[in-house]
């Protein structure tokens, strides 16, 4: 029987994921959850973070999603654990890719971009143990870089200004590989190309994510068949579905590479979560 996979994430960076997965397998039924209304987690108490992501993550199991994925870096670091004891369905979480960052580097310097709550989170410090090997790895948190992000904004003054400061240091220090530690980042993708100098380049982690996703389905027969028609993702949105919409009108119209969504609020329990005031 095809699998429905639930995703989720505080906002659009997930939507690298799942377009990512949408690309691999266009049949496959998904649903999405924006937890808009706790954004960006990045900056919020890490208790808070796991208690939405748990909540979430269970009604998505509940609701009959066979696969979890936690979009999200930030929400992995707080809460991937805790998911997974939480539900019976198998939950695949985000890291920043610094495995392949390390391979890929000829320096031996690789920069890890983050946001605050991943930049100081064990799970990031026990990633670098166990892949840095002999090469230096920087961190750099970001905050205020996903929110940017959230809005639509992925390119102009404000986006280039945070990551031309943020570079600086590092590229002069002979840095060769940006290991992309937060979905949001995946969309300004075009914008880092342009930034960074020959033989520098960013990794992202959605699209190893999405295969990851399809092998896990490819064992459990969960795939759909080869002759259904294109999905559309079930978008839910916890905050502003019209803000959100918005949003991701101008990150289409930036080039954003998003799958076709259906976008509308949240219901239940999940729609009326404490989110730490704001979002
Ligand atoms: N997309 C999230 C991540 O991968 C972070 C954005 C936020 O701060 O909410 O870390």
């Amino acid at each position: 029987m095809t699998t429905t996979v639930g995703i989720l994430d505080s906002g659009v960076g997930g939507l690298t994921v799942a377009s990512a997965l949408h690309r691999l397998l266009p049949a496959l039924p998904v649903r999405y959850v924006a937890d808009t209304a706790a954004f960006p987690y990045g900056d919020r108490p890490e208790a808070l973070v796991s208690a939405r992501v748990l909540a979430i993550g269970e009604r998505l199991a509940v609701e009959g999603c066979g696969l979890l994925v936690v979009a999200c870096n930030t929400a992995s670091s707080a809460a991937l654990e805790a998911l997974r004891s939480a539900v019976a369905v198998p939950v695949v979480g985000m890291e920043p890719p610094l495995k392949p960052a390390v391979a890929a580097s000829a320096s031996g310097r690789v920069l890890v971009l983050a946001t605050t709550v991943t930049a100081r989170g064990d799970r990031l410090a026990r990633l670098e143990r166990r892949h840095a090997g002999g090469a230096r790895v920087e961190t750099v948190p970001m905050p205020g870089l996903a929110s940017l992000v959230e809005r639509g904004v992925v390119a102009g003054d404000e986006v280039e200004g945070m990551l031309r400061t943020a570079l600086a240091g590092p590229l002069a220090r002979g840095v060769d590989v940006i290991a992309l530690g937060c979905t949001h980042y995946g969309l300004l993708g075009a914008t880092l190309a342009r930034l960074l100098p020959p033989g520098v380049r960013a990794l992202d982690a959605a699209h190893p994510v999405a295969r990851r996703c399809r092998d896990l389905l490819a064992a459990s027969g969960g795939l759909p068949a080869a002759s259904s028609a294109e999905a559309t993702v079930d978008c839910r949105a916890t905050g502003d579905v019209r803000g959100l919409a918005a949003a991701l009108d101008r990150l289409r119209a930036s080039g954003a590479d998003l799958p076709p969504l259906d976008l509308r609020a949240a219901t239940g329990a999940v729609a009326v979560l404490p989110s730490g005031g704001g979002g």
